[in-house]
């Protein structure tokens, strides 16, 4: 007879249904991350929501991109030598529009290009997915958060029903998630790190999430974040990266999180059921 493993805490025993599932960079584990290919892909996985970062270019253009050089996921060293360090924000949209963003992932996804955020917006609303948007860098980019603002009311993502169900914005900058938050505070909102207990506090007066490494959490840790009420006044939830394997999944679904971003949404999801 089989041993009966009890789960360990009543967020496990309540199985899945309450764990959100986000395909990190869409399902980037097996598509070009950030590309509508991975958005795409997350969909055929039957996953809801997918985690992308924005960007701008030299000539203002919002687009969707992790790095803020182009070195690593496009063949920007070839089509421009002499361009180096290829940072994003020395590039214009039509010059980045040339790129190849898909090839380094796989002969398959040749061609696959850096989407503005308005194309993928538009993906991401086809697909009736839902969108925790990354404000990447914002050092980097002054205003980029009034730009992004614009941008998604254009969309018509800053409705109620998007606002109420399908949006998230994170930034690992706490200045700009507070600025989206003041200029829009109907918006959810998460903060990208962990910060020592005692200042959590300070967060939840801007933040609904905080959305640590998975390296650097544990179930006290979590216990700590739901005890506080966001500016919603429902309880601060987490939702951890980038979990990529069952075991992680169930050990942090164990710790009571609310959501797991993941490169392969479908493991952690097949992991976590039930
Ligand atoms: O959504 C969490 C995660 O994206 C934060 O790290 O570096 O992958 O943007 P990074
Ligand atoms: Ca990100």
């Amino acid at each position: 007879m089989g041993v009966l493993v009890l789960p360990t805490t009543a967020h496990a025993a309540a199985g899945n249904d309450r764990t959100t599932v986000v395909a990190h960079r869409g399902a980037s584990a097996y598509a070009p991350e950030n590309t509508l290919a991975a958005v795409d892909r997350a969909h055929s996985l039957g996953i809801d929501w997918v985690e992308n970062d924005v960007q701008r270019t030299k000539d203002g253009a919002l687009v969707v991109l992790h790095d803020t050089t182009l070195a690593r996921t496009t063949n920007v060293e070839q089509l421009y030598p002499d361009r180096s360090p290829w940072n994003v924000s020395d590039f214009t949209s039509a010059e980045i529009r040339k790129l190849d963003a898909g090839s380094w992932k796989g002969a398959q996804y040749a061609g696959a290009r850096i989407p503005t955020l308005h194309e993928y917006l538009r993906r991401v609303e086809r697909n009736d997915q839902k969108l925790l948007m990354e404000i990447k860098s914002p050092e980097l980019y002054p205003g980029i958060e009034d730009q992004i603002l614009v941008q998604l009311l254009k969309d018509g993502w800053l409705d109620p029903g998007h606002v109420k169900n399908r949006l998230i914005v994170q930034s690992f900058s706490a200045n700009s998630v507070r600025a989206v938050h003041l200029r829009r505070p109907d918006i959810k909102t998460g903060f990208l790190g962990t910060p020592a207990a005692a200042d959590l506090p300070s967060y939840a007066k801007f933040a609904d999430q905080i959305n640590p490494s998975h390296t650097t959490i544990s179930a006290d840790y979590v216990k700590k974040v739901h005890a506080l009420k966001g500016p919603h006044g429902k309880p601060l939830e987490v939702f951890t990266w980038t979990v990529n394997d069952a075991d992680t999944a169930r050990k942090v679904m164990g710790y009571g999180v609310d959501g797991i971003i993941s490169n392969a949404p479908d493991v952690v999801r097949d992991a976590i059921k039930g």
